[in-house]
């Protein structure tokens, strides 16, 4: 079964989850009921993936006092929207999540990115270049509005996501209750070494988005070699008997990083969670690491027609 971290709240949350960032209205509440029935505990959301609602469908027929699984069973993560920064804009973007996903209090609510854009229904405000619209809140401001989620008992636990080591540092500067993770892109092309023992000094627990190197990221280009077509990851796993997405995983399991792999295939959702029956060498672990060519995939921001424009609009 899957292992679990201690957050600083002394919450237990489980080491892999169900990534849902990509999976398409129509498959993502399947993914869920596959993810649950084969032993996930952990599943990652976000008011931006625009399919909390139907996430919350699976939740219904799996969780609660006449279903299989306990509230407490699972381990429920969403995260608040750029344009929801606003203090008075945080407590509405959390009942709104948690009206979709059916539930009562989230375990854990993440800051999506640390800026903010224009407030508003536009989920991508833009200006008329086409270039993003920001906003003025800081994400300190944003944070105290957080902090008050877990004192009315809306959310167990406040975390990042998208953060630098110094802008952790300016939040733990002010925060009153600490975050617990920072989520971040992370794979063997982006190992994050002085990020992970950055947070880890502080007691801040990192998530890896993208674990697998995200291939079906919009901006893929055609024929872009991909992490997991690696030749050798794929001689790591064969040496083991394991898939390179297992070995991918195990590796993130064994340096203590929290990984969320996205699926909505059944056989990989169940495969990608069979990573605790096998230990990789620690010879094998550093050849993993010296894959790393800090190279970010999911990078939000493009150069394009000499303006930084969101990746989206290219
Ligand atoms: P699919 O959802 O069609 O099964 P990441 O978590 O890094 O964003 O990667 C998600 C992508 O990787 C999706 O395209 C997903 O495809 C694919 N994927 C997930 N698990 C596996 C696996 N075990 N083997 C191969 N591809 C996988």
């Amino acid at each position: 079964s899957c292992t679990l971290v201690t957050l600083s709240t002394g919450q237990n949350m489980p080491i892999v989850g169900l990534g849902t960032w990509k999976s398409a209205p129509g498959q993502v509440k399947q993914a869920v009921l596959s993810a649950l029935d084969c032993g996930y505990r952990h599943i990652d959301c976000a008011a931006a993936y625009g399919n909390e609602h139907e996430v919350g469908e699976a939740l219904k027929e799996r969780v609660g006092p006449d279903k299989a699984l306990r509230r407490e069973d699972v381990f429920v993560t969403s995260k608040l929207w750029n344009t929801q920064h606003h203090p008075d804009d945080v407590e509405p973007a959390c009942k709104k999540s948690l009206t979709d996903l059916g539930l009562s209090y989230l375990d854990l609510y993440l800051m999506h990115w640390p800026m903010a854009f224009q407030r508003g229904a536009e989920v991508m405000p833009r200006n008329a270049d086409g270039t993003i619209r920001y906003g003025y809140t800081h994400y300190r401001d944003t944070w105290k509005a957080m902090e008050v989620l877990v004192e009315q008992g809306l959310v167990k636990a406040i975390g990042l996501s998208n953060f630098n080591a110094r802008q952790v540092d300016d939040i733990l500067s002010i925060a009153k209750h600490k975050p617990v993770v920072n989520q971040v892109e992370c794979h063997p092309y982006l190992i994050q070494a002085q990020l992970l023992s950055h947070c880890r000094d502080r007691g801040v627990m990192m998530t890896a988005y993208s674990p697998l190197g995200s291939p079906d990221r919009p901006w893929a280009a055609p024929g872009e070699p991909q992490l997991l077509d690696d030749p050798r990851v794929f001689s790591i796993a064969s040496r083991y008997g394991k898939t390179p997405a297992q070995v991918i995983i195990r590796w993130q399991v064994q340096r203590g990083v929290i990984c969320i792999p996205k699926s909505v295939t059944p056989s990989r959702i169940q495969q990608n969670i069979q990573v605790f029956d096998f230990n990789l060498s620690n010879e094998d672990m550093k050849q993993i690491e010296s894959f790393n060519r800090n190279e970010r995939l999911i990078i939000p921001t493009i150069e394009k027609d000499g303006k930084k424009v969101w990746r989206d609009a290219a």
